[in-house]
């Protein structure tokens, strides 16, 4: 286990990531819930509209407001994270990162709705290690660098990116 960081109770991450992952896991079990209820034979089955829909508001959620944020994160912590020498656990995480881009894309096109599910199954796993690694490795990490992990994804976007000298 890593150390919190001194005197603060909670990442500066941490918010955000529960944040994410609740409006993530609300939207992927809608899809995979009326996947799976799809083929019941009982009357108050979802509707293979109902299906498409849960399929079509995850994928905006995950093409709107997730990949945004992963997106900034990538670019900040990321480049943060490798100006305090931890390059190798960041190319780890982008290998992570390319991987979870696959499955956000196999949720718009897949076949089917199950391929669909399946994949909204991986996005969450993916993401939920995702999370682990930066609270659990990656911030510590740049804690022990002497960088301000608050600071840095506090800073206007156009600050972004710049690894200070320490
Ligand atoms: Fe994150």
């Amino acid at each position: 286990m890593y150390p919190r960081g001194a005197g603060s109770p909670q990442s500066p991450t941490e918010g955000r990531h529960a944040e994410l992952s609740s409006r993530l896991t609300e939207h992927a079990h809608a899809l995979i819930e009326a996947v799976a209820r799809a083929t019941d034979t009982a009357p108050r089955a979802p509707s293979i509209e109902h299906v498409v829909a849960m399929r079509r508001e995850l994928s905006e959620y995950l093409n709107g407001e997730f990949l945004a944020q992963l997106r900034t994160e990538e670019e900040v912590l990321y480049n943060f994270a490798r100006g305090a020498g931890q390059g190798t656990l960041v190319a780890s995480m982008e290998v992570d990162h390319r991987a979870l881009l696959r499955e956000v894309e196999q949720v718009d096109r897949a076949e089917g709705p199950l391929g669909a599910a399946l994949a909204a199954r991986a996005v969450l796993l993916l993401f939920a290690l995702r999370i682990e690694k930066e609270e659990k490795v990656l911030l510590p990490g740049l804690i022990q660098a002497g960088i301000d992990a608050a600071l840095v994804l506090g800073r206007p976007h156009h600050m972004l990116g710049t690894v200070p000298s320490t």
